[in-house]
């Protein structure tokens, strides 16, 4: 293999391009088929474009693209709900009123600002000025301001837009402004309200918000969770509230009534205080897993979402397929509305037999959704599961197991619609693999238990009713089982990378596990890279002259994250300063460097994790996934960060909105919808992160989350292990949190047991940016000997760690020189090599 030559990546000119315009189509499409419909009284909604609307709230024109952080998209510019509304034709009666709120908002801006660099200087510790800013900019929240009093106009209808972000390094609060609105908020809400007799809520936040309020005030008829669905966001609401595209959105997670409803928000990050330990508690009870079993009453279910129609859903048929060990259910849908035409999810859940191992009462399995139905037209929907999420995971055993007894089918469009419509009966416990225990627990931890009784009875009722449905047979024995104990059968590097690594020394080596140190490399947390200007990091140049490239690694999810214009020097890339970057230079008091020829680089914001998890949509998913690996090539990079799939333990997860759900097979199949899409572009790879249990932000690189093998495998591992097993990705990146007391990055249990051995993962793992620098508890050997192949972005300190490990023998040169050939490997099989 050869070093194919890059080329200067990017337009000298930043005229759109057609490729910006084709993708910005795609991302409206998407982006309306991931918003929920959450209330539609009186079907205020659709409205027709040529009403008169009154535009209230603060993400009118502050709306919100997606959040914060790595998971942020540079782009060209982005379509505001104000922006939408006016693009449908609608007339604004508030125009006015919004432009000076918007003066307020800037203002706020300008003080929030102000108040960051004021701590930056008065900050005299002898500590580096980029941690300075980030410790300004993390303890100094800004909340945008409410506006000013709204107006009566001559409009019927208003539409609030409320807006909420969030992003990386720091978890939200349950205060106001945050989970909960201001008191100017309420106070606008109120007047609203008093002044218009339809109101239009859009709730344009990365995650749950306190809904109360809703509820004194009746004239909130309609209410619409466009989440943070990417650049076109308010052309795509333009599309929804006017019926041009029939809302077809279903909740990813469960809306609770209050938050402590949630199971774990009593300690959930620094709720108690604790930043250093994170107990899961709740076990396996997790989202809807909890609120279901306990019957908790929630304000909106998991899989809930309104339509401007009405749809039937039928369950046809159920089978087995004893060759792939999958089980087939088909459902009729028909749309029974005579005006609008659209499309329906069926979800199936199974719930499981209460034997020896206790069990949340339903879970889900599968699911799919309909063609664009017309009215009156019916549409069929095979959802196909493979038995083995009927599993539960025994510590006692230790293994997968699928008890005896009957599993309930329940088919619907939501968990609380779904209905008992089958069964599955297993005749003798189905041990289906064997295992040996992962990360185990290092100090006592008190699960919650289930109300046993109640599901007891809950699921005799559920027998009852299914007596005379259909059901399957699966006998025990016909079960494949798998033997994980004492394996050690890890994919073996390829010969050729293998051979290749033999011809460099052990120096090269040591620099090629590591990312490319470059100038800006510890600045800005994934804005390392320099041959791509903006990507996050870029494996090592140390062989080159031995004719191996280096690959450039850039973020996601919610597109691809470059700079979006450079400049360039006699031929040379200009660095840009941490200012510049940190915050989309936002705080950067020293002006642009706009010395040289300027080049851009468009990328496309598409709907974050959660959005598009809500268009419970493969299609839409892979769409995107498409045209972001468009852009990759487009721009010369070769690993896409992403997706991320963390599971929504808690609504204050800073990061939430990157993630897709609270449920792990959700959450898997939308990642390996995602990495298939950008697979099947030859060269190109996703890497799933961040693996696993980093499901808070605040004190990510040094809290520990304390849980069980059995929720651990069976929540925060599962939606991986799905993600792993039908995307294959090149990569899975490493948490930065500890897991039962071992980082993440250096755990020989994740990084190979499970992931390798168990569930034949081929690719390189990458540890999550930075994680070997905070402090002495995880080590650049320590990655080495968990199969941990490429620390990055690389820093000196992790060459002298290996350096040193090696001389003292507690590192083997096999381990390295393992590491080594993967990444040799995913460099050959990547775009940026030939053959010769
Ligand atoms: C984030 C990762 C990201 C990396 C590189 C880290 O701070 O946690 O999600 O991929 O930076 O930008």
């Amino acid at each position: 293999m050869k070093i194919k030559e890059r080329r200067r990546t990017g337009f000298s000119s930043d005229a759109v391009q057609e490729y910006e315009t084709a993708h910005r189509k795609i991302v409206r499409e998407a982006a309306a088929q991931c918003v929920v419909l959450l209330k539609n009284e009186n079907n205020l909604l659709p409205v027709s474009s040529e009403q008169k609307v009154a535009l209230f709230g603060n993400g009118a024109i502050q709306t919100v693209k997606g959040g914060g952080g790595s998971g942020d998209v540079h782009v060209r510019d982005f379509v505001t709900i104000y922006q939408g509304l006016k693009n449908a034709g609608f007339f604004i009666t508030t125009e006015n009123w919004l432009l000076e709120c918007e003066r307020d908002y800037q203002n706020a801006r300008l003080e929030y600002r102000q108040a960051v660099l004021d701590k930056v200087d008065g900050n005299q510790d002898p500590i580096p000025l980029k941690r300075k800013y980030h410790m300004a900019y993390q303890t100094t929240p800004f909340t945008a301001p409410a506006g000013q009093e709204p107006i009566a106009t001559d409009a019927r209808i208003a539409i609030i837009a409320l807006r909420r972000t969030a992003g990386e390094g720091l978890d939200r609060f349950y205060r106001k402004g945050d989970y909960l609105l201001t008191d100017e908020e309420e106070e606008m809400i109120y007047r609203v309200c008093a002044l218009y007799p339809h109101v239009i809520l859009s709730l344009n936040c990365g995650g749950m918000m306190d809904l109360s309020f809703v509820d004194s005030h009746p004239e909130i008829e309609s209410i619409l969770y466009i989440h943070q669905p990417g650049q076109e966001v308010g052309n795509a609401f333009a599309d929804v509230i006017t019926g041009k595209v029939t809302p077809s959105g279903k909740m990813a997670d469960t809306w609770a009534w209050n938050y402590e409803d949630y199971p774990s928000s009593a300690h959930f990050s620094h709720n108690d205080g604790d930043l250093a330990h994170e107990r899961y508690e709740e076990g396996i009870y997790v989202g809807y897993r909890y609120f279901d079993t306990f019957e908790v009453p929630v304000r909106y279910s998991f899989g809930y979402g309104l339509s401007y129609t009405t749809f039937t859903v039928q369950a046809a048929e159920m089978s087995f397929d004893s060759k792939a060990y999958s089980v087939t259910v088909k459902a009729v849908v028909t749309n029974t509305g005579d005006r609008y035409s659209g499309k329906e999810v069926v979800s199936v859940y199974a719930s499981c037999p209460q034997g020896k191992l206790e069990k949340e009462y339903r879970r889900l399995v599968g699911f799919g959704k309909t063609k664009e139905l017309q009215p009156g037209e019916s549409g069929e929907v095979n959802i196909v599961f493979p038995v083995e999420y009927l599993a539960s995971y025994s510590e006692q055993k230790p293994g997968w197991i699928l008890e005896q007894g009957r599993y309930v089918l329940y088919v619907g469009n939501s968990l609380a619609a779904s209905k008992a419509e089958g069964s599955i009966v297993v005749d003798e416990d189905a041990v289906i693999s064997h295992t040996e225990h992962v990360l185990p627990l290092q100090e006592a931890l008190t699960e919650l238990k289930a109300p046993w009784d109640k599901v007891l009875a809950r699921r005799e009722a559920a027998l009852e009713s299914i007596k005379n449905k259909p059901e399957i047979r699966i006998t025990a024995e016909e079960l494949p089982v798998k033997e994980f104990c004492g394996s050690k059968e890890t994919a073996a590097v390829p010969e050729a990378a293998a051979a290749f690594v033999e011809r460099l020394t052990v120096e090269e080596m040591i620099q090629l596990v590591t990312g490319e140190i470059t100038s800006g490399s510890a600045d800005v947390i994934g804005g390392s890279g320099t041959l791509v200007p903006g990507a996050a990091g870029q494996t090592s140049s140390c062989a080159a002259e031995k004719g191996l490239a280096s690959a450039v690694l850039s973020d996601g999810p919610a597109g691809l994250r470059l700079q979006r214009k450079y400049h360039v020097v006699d031929g040379e890339i200009q660095p840009i300063t941490f200012e510049q970057k940190f915050a989309d230079g936002f705080f950067n008091r020293y002006g642009d460097n706009e010395e040289g020829e300027a080049w851009y680089q468009n990328c496309t914001a598409i709907p974050t994790g959660t959005s598009l998890a809500q268009s419970w949509d493969t299609e839409v998913v892979a769409a995107c996934g498409k045209l972001v690996a468009e852009e990759m090539v487009r721009f010369g990079v070769q690993i896409w960060l992403a997706p991320g799939m963390n599971i929504h333990r808690n609504p204050l997860c800073g990061r939430n909105f990157e993630y897709f759900s609270e449920d792990p097979v959700l959450t898997g199949i939308m990642a390996a919808a995602m990495a298939n899409a950008v697979q099947a572009v030859p060269g190109l790879g996703v890497t799933m992160k961040h693996m696993a249990c980093n499901n808070a932000e605040d004190n990510r690189f040094h809290s520990d989350s304390i849980v069980s093998e059995r929720a651990l495998r069976e929540i925060y591992l599962k939606g991986f292990e799905i993600g792993v097993k039908n995307g294959h990705p090149k990569m899975l990146m490493s948490s930065y949190n500890k897991i039962n007391g071992i980082h993440a990055a250096n755990s020989y249990d994740l990084c190979t047991k499970v992931t390798r051995e168990e569930w034949g993962f081929d690719g390189m793992f990458v540890t999550d940016w930075t994680t070997t620098q905070q402090g002495p508890d995880c080590t650049a050997s320590g990655c080495m000997r968990a199969n941990n192949d490429l620390i990055m972005p690389g820093h000196k300190a992790d060459h002298q760690n290996l350096r040193e490990e090696l001389e003292a023998g507690t590192l083997s040169i096999e381990d390295l020189k393992r590491c080594a050939g993967r990444i040799v490997n995913m460099v050959w099989t990547s775009n940026c090599c030939e053959a010769e």
